[in-house]
Order: structure tokens, then C-alpha cells, then sequence
């Protein structure tokens, strides 16, 4: 009987067959056969697949192995050595999607479970904050997005972007020498521009969430010439400033390692065990800023950051609290 596989059944299989590899180092053919009850035609399909996605394989005396795998945001190679135990129990990977958190959104509304990511190498319409297009030039950045299932407030759910950016922070600080900082309220500089954006978008009701989705936009092997005009001289990658290329797969795993432990606490005590962290790598505390949130305009010096996230603003002797808004540093 001939068996008609679809696309999807095929990658599948795909999938599988490089976890087999990746999991034992070497298996003989004929036991790849028998495992995926496939013949040597369609099995020389796949390592076409394979070889296509950046592997170099090796099939001396019968048996499969790797040279090298691809630093390609693939399900099996973001799942192969990842050390969660929620983030990221399911991968859901493309090439190229509109947008990873309008995806995430629609997978969560069909009942993705928490931990789910949804990962990309290209957006044709990455959304930034304030409805802005977030570039995601193809297969040098990560764009992911991760779903949440919190059992707290809606009101505490703002505070995850800073939790995210801590994460993220202390993510780039094992990669780099850079200097890491946190823009309050959630963008990464490296050396004083802008490495990551997060936009985190909140599905809920009166008091219960449904479902947080946190996107990352993280740059990571751009050089300048990827970068827009009209951000240019503001945007940065980690490879620029590491002066070094970075694996992007070891990059998501740790930082989905550390989002995962920053997760569980903030599940117990929301920001008070990272707020220490949180100032530190503060670019805004005893600055002079000017804050656009909604239709107010103010200037003021940032005191500090509360353990809700809000920023103390000094404005000519009144402080104030603010919960969020965009944020341009003035020079002294
Ligand atoms: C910002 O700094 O304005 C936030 C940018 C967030 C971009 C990421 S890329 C992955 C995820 N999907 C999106 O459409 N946006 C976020």
C-alpha cells in the first residue's frame, strides 16, 4: 500500500528523524527505516530536508550522523538540549510569519497551553509599542513570543515585561562585555542603544487572565547596514557590540532558562526579588527624562522604581508615579 504523507506529516517525520541524530549521535540507516516505517527513497527526501535547513550529515557505513547543525530557530534544534521545564514545552517555528505574537494570540485562543513559544526567522509585520512596525530582518534576530496562563490579577500582569527584560538582560550579560541596561519599561541597551524591544499583550477579563502573550524582539547578528535609517544611529546587536557572532539557539535557550526562573518567582512574590536587579541595571534612575503617556507631556528627574515597576518622578518638587509611557533621556 502506498502511502501519501502531507507536509506537515513530513516534517514531522523530518523533525523526528534530526531528533533520533541529535539524541543518540549516530544511528544505522536501517533502523531509521524501521522507525519511521519509511523506504530509502523517502529517507534520502528527508536528509535532502535536512541538508537544506543547514545540516552537514554524515552517512559513512551505513549509519547517520552530524557535522554540524545550523543555527536555524527550528523546533528540534531550540528543543534539543533545552533546559525548561514549562517555557517552551511546545515550539511552534516558522520561516516567516506576520507577526509571532498575532500567532501566539490566535494559538492561545485556541488553547495553547502555558509555556507554549511560537518563534520566527522573519515578521512581515512585527508590531513595536505604539503600533510602531518592529524590523525583523530574516534569520539575524530572534522573534519569539511566549504564552502565559497566570493565575494573578490582571493588574499584576504589567510588571511581567520587566520581569522579561531582566531576563533578558542577564541573558545578553553572558554573552557580552557590553554594558547592559534596562530602558525603562522594557527596551535592552547595549552601550547606550537599543538592543531588544518587548511588547507584552494581555488577553482578560474583570479579574481573571485568559492568556499574556510577552514578545521579544532581540537583535542579535545585525551590522549597521541592516539597520533602517531612521534608527540607525539608535540601534544596535549584540554581535556589534560583542564584536563577535552569536548562536542564536544557545542565546533563546538561556534566555528562556532565565525567563522560566524569573517566571516562578514572580508567580510568588511579583517584582520584590528582582527589584534590586531592576535599579541596577535602570539607564533612567537620576536622569532627566521627558515622558509622553497618553495625551501628557512632563519632564522630570527619575528618583527610582518602585516594587510595582512605576517610576518616581521628580517634577519640580511634586513626585509623581508613573505606570507607563515612552521615554527620551535629556542630556545634562
Ligand atoms: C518595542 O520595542 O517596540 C517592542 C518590540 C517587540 C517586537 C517583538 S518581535 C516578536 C514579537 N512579535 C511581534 O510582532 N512583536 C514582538
Amino acid at each position: 500500500m502506498k502511502v501519501d504523507m502531507n507536509n506537515a506529516t513530513k516534517e514531522r517525520v523530518t523533525e523526528r528523524l534530526i531528533n533520533e541524530i541529535r539524541i543518540n549521535q549516530t544511528i544505522p540507516i536501517d533502523k531509521a527505516l524501521a522507525l519511521f516505517s519509511i523506504g530509502l527513497q523517502d529517507l534520502l527526501v528527508h536528509l535532502k530536508t535536512i541538508a537544506s535547513w543547514g545540516y552537514t550529515i554524515n552517512n559513512e557505513n551505513s549509519n547517520l550522523s552530524f557535522v554540524s547543525a545550523p543555527d536555524a530557530l527550528i523546533d528540534s534544534e531550540i528543543s534539543f538540549g533545552l533546559q525548561t521545564k514549562l517555557i517552551g514545552c511546545k515550539v511552534v517555528a516558522f520561516q516567516s510569519v506576520a507577526s509571532t505574537n498575532s500567532t501566539a494570540q490566535n494559538l492561545a485562543e485556541q488553547g495553547a497551553t502555558e509555556g507554549t513559544i511560537v518563534v520566527s526567522e522573519k515578521q512581515t509585520k512585527g508590531k513595536g509599542r505604539f503600533s510602531r512596525h518592529w524590523y525583523s530582518i530574516e534569520k539575524k534576530g530572534i522573534y519569539c513570543s511566549i504564552i502565559l496562563r497566570p493565575n494573578f490579577n490582571p493588574e499584576d500582569a504589567p510588571g511581567l515585561s520587566l520581569m522579561t527584560a531582566v531576563a533578558m538582560a542577564d541573558t545578553c550579560k553572558q554573552f557580552t562585555q557590553a554594558s547592559v541596561q534596562i530602558k525603562w519599561p522594557n527596551d535592552i541597551l547595549l552601550n547606550s542603544k537599543k538592543a531588544a524591544g518587548i511588547l507584552t499583550e494581555l488577553s482578560a477579563e474583570k479579574n481573571k487572565i485568559n492568556h499574556v502573550i510577552i514578545g521579544i524582539g532581540m537583535n542579535i547578528n545585525h551590522t549597521t547596514d541592516d539597520f533602517h535609517d531612521e534608527i540607525k544611529s539608535t540601534a544596535t546587536s549584540l554581535s556589534l557590540e560583542s564584536k563577535t557572532q552569536i548562536n542564536r539557539v544557545q542565546f533563546l535557550q538561556k534566555f528562556l532558562v532565565n525567563f522560566e526562573n524569573y517566571y516562578m518567582q514572580y508567580n510568588q512574590d511579583r517584582l520584590t526579588s528582582i527589584l534590586t536587579k531592576l535599579r541596577d541595571y535602570s539607564s533612567l534612575i537620576g536622569t532627566q527624562i521627558h515622558l509622553e503617556y497618553g495625551n501628557d507631556i512632563i519632564d522630570g528627574k527619575v528618583l527610582d522604581i518602585n516594587q510595582d515597576g512605576a517610576l518616581l518622578l521628580d517634577c519640580d518638587g511634586e513626585i509623581k508615579t508613573i505606570n507607563s509611557g515612552e521615554v527620551t533621556i535629556l542630556k545634562n
